[in-house]
């Protein structure tokens, strides 16, 4: 309604944007975001707690990100982002040890025959499960219990700069793969990358607890009445 009384409204929110780029169904519209806030909220902020948890038994890595955004804070705040290979990768490594979703799972809709010749039959349950993968050592090496940003950087040849290299969904599956793969994943990164920098060119990270870091998986029970139709 704001926009139609006042189509020059320059807002910076996703919902008005997508209005304003002319969707025609504002419901879809609707329904967009609100999957935006459900994916993205939740995921985010555990991606979060290990991120700083790991950094405050981390100072050094703490020290090496202080210095990158010391480094390349002039430059407007995307590009200013852009380039903080470091935090980038400290991000990917953190969620390699402490996946915001550990464990996700698919139903076969027809019987099926993965390709190690496993049978699968309609209607079977298979999951998988990105923490363990994460802590394969065929995959990620001897030290793949440590913290280390460093495995997710190559140098330059040519401009002898830090350069990061990603993995392959399938290998590092934190943010799904193949075609339901995570739609948010960049605008997640981005995101990430302006919190860390923001909060870190202003804080010291310390644990408010002493004890108690490891990880704890929360699955929940619901209603049949909370599901729809089952009322
Ligand atoms: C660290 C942050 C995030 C992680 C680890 C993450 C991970 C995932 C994973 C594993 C899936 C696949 C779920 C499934 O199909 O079983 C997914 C789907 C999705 N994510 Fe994210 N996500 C993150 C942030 C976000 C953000 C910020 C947004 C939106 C701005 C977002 C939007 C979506 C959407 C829309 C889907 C559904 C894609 C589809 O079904 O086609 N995610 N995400």
């Amino acid at each position: 309604e704001e926009l139609a009384g006042n189509p020059s409204i320059q807002s910076v929110d996703l919902l008005s944007r997508f209005l304003s780029s002319g969707h025609p169904d504002e419901n879809f519209v609707i329904d967009i975001i609100i999957s935006f806030i459900v994916a993205g909220r939740d995921t985010i902020s555990a991606a979060f707690v290990w991120f700083f948890w790991l950094l405050s038994k981390n100072p050094a890595i703490e020290t090496e990100i202080v210095n990158e955004i010391k480094e390349k804070s002039d430059s407007p705040i995307y590009d200013e982002v852009k380039d903080m290979v470091y935090i980038h990768a400290s991000l990917c490594e953190s969620m390699r040890l402490y996946p915001p979703v550990p464990v996700n799972a698919r139903m076969a809709n027809a019987d099926d025959v993965l390709p190690d010749g496993t049978v699968v039959k309609k209607g079977v349950m298979v999951s998988y499960h990105p923490y363990a993968m994460g802590r394969v050592e065929k995959v990620w090496g001897k030290y793949w219990s440590e913290f280390r940003p460093e495995r997710w950087l190559e140098k330059d040849e040519k401009s002898e700069k830090l350069r990061f290299t990603a993995r392959d969904p399938y290998t590092y599956p934190v943010f799904h793969a193949g075609p339901m793969v995570c739609l948010g994943k960049e605008m997640a990164i981005l995101q990430m990358k302006r919190v860390v920098a923001g909060v870190l060119q202003r804080c010291i990270v310390v644990p408010v607890a002493k004890d108690g870091g490891e990880p704890v998986y929360v699955a929940a029970l619901t209603s049949k009445r909370l599901v729809p139709g089952e009322d």
